[in-house]
């Protein structure tokens, strides 16, 4: 999720671009750069690092002109660096163009256009656009790139400048966001309205699949073939600040409300087209490695190793390869013990966990194979571990991670029936029910999040608990746990998760009249022993809310509450139980008033020990 930006008209371009990047600097940090159309040619000064870096090299060497495009970078395909940063270029230097989302046929895209001459100069998948403009350019921009984007897949926005066209640029939206900012006899493109809000509060929203010209007296837009497109004029009435949450009162709940679209990502070309298959090559393991593997050792903290927990249940479930998760700061110094066979992945959303890096140098340095899982593509975990998958959920600013949990689980869910297939551990039927199930899952969470109402009324009720419990079995367990973390973290409110069976082995002593607990019943084999766990609870005066599927209407007569969820398959139970808890996390913590995007005492990133 990178921050693009365009403006074409009289003010000075580069205050107005880089003003803007600065205003998406939330959606990527890794580098930002700026392209303008200046007498008669494209000027390009690009840096890796914050946008004050770029600043920096402006001072030296500035650019001024009549139509500028910029971007600020958080890196997907190739590492942070001057060379992958954005505004690319073609051979010829004739066009340059900003991008955000995933060119998905980059590479057999790339290899044709090396074998027809080209010489890229970066990683990207992004410069494959530039080169490809130049291929097929002729003459007419619009028409160029109208056949372009016939030739590209994936999820994009891009903006396009070309210096034998200083009097347009051409904008380009297929899955990724864009607005058009309307202005007087000037014109703006972004990612996003807080980049251009300073200038005009008049704006198209761009749909999917359609493509715009700027020109400074006027904007037309057209469908992705060149057919005329009306638009409406939407009105902002967003303050600055709000609109860099979205008009969201907190990053947090922002970032819930993303997780269809970052779930969506991070599954995007990874199973086959016909639902049969999970691709997932960037792991660099062959099919004999993957039938070798005897054990799996996952390291995480915090959030992470509650999902690295539902990978587990996932993997010896599709894969039958025993699997271990451990806490990173215990395992470092654990000595584990592991042979050559044991796969060690780690998960981490920073990539930079002191502690989460330190057990993955440890079992490097011994020589075992490390997979991490990662939302920051350049992180050190991302560079150092011997292959990645990368989660697609875009930069997570809320302390309290959301999004990157549910993309954390959509990867590990990828990773347990990709193996089990190579392993033949999971049949034809099975694996297609499973993959179908989720590329259904961005519509089951964007459904969960319609239980908002009914989850806020509950956390203002108890918003003032000393305690709550969350209870579950199986994989109910494992969300019970992110359940409870979310709570502690940003509403201070003490919260235990336990495994329903365990709680009369010593906890049931502390259930007394109205303390609430929260149970999570979603899996059909454990549904019965789950609610005589519950009626046991209810017997010692506990307020119960209890979280399951639509059909389950019996249960209402065991609780005090019941939230029903979307069905989903019960392995994938997690990925639709945790919104709500999620939810109740954050509505207790803005009912007791706290900061809930920097809550006390806890950093993003914890990268001491
Ligand atoms: C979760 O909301 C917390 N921010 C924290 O527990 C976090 O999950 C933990 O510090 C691990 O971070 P990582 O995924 O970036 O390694």
């Amino acid at each position: 999720m990178c921050g693009i930006v365009g403006y074409i008209g009289p003010r000075n371009v580069k205050n107005v671009v880089v003003g803007g990047l600065a205003k998406l600097e939330y959606r990527g940090y890794d580098s930002a750069g700026i392209a303008a159309i200046d007498n008669g040619n494209i000027k390009v000064v690009k840096s890796v690092g914050r946008l004050a870096n770029l600043e920096a090299k402006l001072a030296d060497s500035p650019v001024d002109g009549q139509a500028a495009i910029g971007h600020t970078r958080w890196a997907t395909h190739g590492k942070p660096s001057d060379e992958n940063a954005h505004p690319h270029q073609d051979c010829s230097g004739r066009f340059a163009i900003v991008h955000n989302g995933i060119v998905e046929n980059y590479l057999s895209l790339r290899e044709e256009l090396v074998a027809a001459g080209h010489e890229f100069r970066s990683e990207t998948d992004t410069e494959v656009v530039a080169h490809l403009i130049e291929e097929m350019y002729n003459g007419d921009l619009f028409q160029t790139m109208i056949a372009v984007g016939k030739r590209i897949r994936g999820a994009y926005a891009l903006v396009v400048i070309a210096k034998d066209h200083p009097d347009e640029m051409i904008a380009i939206r297929k899955a990724s966001p864009m607005i058009i900012g309307l202005g007087d006899k000037e014109n703006f493109v972004a990612s996003d309205i807080p980049a251009i809000l300073e200038y005009t509060r008049d704006i198209y929203v761009m749909e999917d699949g359609e493509m715009a010209i700027l020109r400074r007296d006027g904007v037309e837009c057209f469908t992705l073939n060149g057919e005329p497109v009306s638009k409406e004029v939407y009105r902002v009435t967003w303050d600055a600040v709000s609109a860099e949450r979205g008009g969201y009162p907190h990053f947090m709940l922002k970032e819930i409300h993303e997780q269809p679209k970052a779930v969506r990502d991070t599954l995007r070309g990874r199973v086959s087209d016909d639902l049969n298959r999970v691709t997932l090559s960037e792991i660099g393991l062959d099919e004999e490695q993957i039938r070798n593997i005897d054990r799996i050792h996952i390291v995480a903290c915090g959030t992470s190793w509650h999902a690295g927990l539902v990978g587990k249940v996932a993997i010896e479930q599709f894969a039958r390869i025993p699997v271990d998760v451990e806490i990173a700061s215990e395992y470092r110094y654990a000595d584990p013990i592991a042979t050559e066979n044991t796969l060690i992945i780690a998960i981490t959303q920073s990539g930079e966990t002191a502690d989460t890096l330190a057990a993955m140098r440890e079992m490097k340095k011994r020589g075992l194979r490390v997979l991490a899982i990662t939302n920051v593509v350049g992180s050190s975990a991302a560079r150092e571990a011997d292959s990645v998958i990368v989660t697609w959920a875009g930069p997570e600013i809320a302390v309290a991670s959301t999004k990157a949990y549910t993309t954390q689980l959509a990867a590990l869910y990828l990773l347990a029936v990709h193996f089990g297939q190579v392993r033949g551990q999971i049949d034809e039927a099975a694996a297609h029910e499973m993959i179908e199930a989720l590329d259904n899952l961005p519509q089951v969470v964007e459904a969960v999040l319609d239980t908002a109402p009914q989850i806020e009324s509950f956390a203002q009720r108890y918003a003032h608990a000393h305690d709550t419990f969350f209870i579950g079995r199986g994989i109910d367990y494992a969300v019970s746990l992110e359940g409870a973390l979310k709570l502690k973290e940003i509403s201070y409110i003490h919260a235990e998760a336990y495994a329903a069976g365990e709680l009369k082995h010593g906890t049931l002593a502390l259930i007394t009249d109205g303390v609430p607990v929260v149970a999570i019943a979603m899996q059909p084999d454990l549904y019965e022993k789950t609610v005589s766990n519950i009626v046991e609870v209810k017997a010692r005066g506990a307020f119960v809310l209890a979280l399951t599927w639509v059909g389950n209407e019996d249960l209402e007569k065991a609780v005090d509450e019941v939230i029903y969820l979307p069905k989903t398959l019960p392995a994938l139970a997690p990925m639709a139980a945790v919104i709500p808890l999620q939810l109740l996390a954050y509505y207790a913590a803005v009912a007791r008033g706290n900061d809930v995007d920097k809550p006390r005492n806890l950093a993003k990133s914890v990268t001491v020990e």
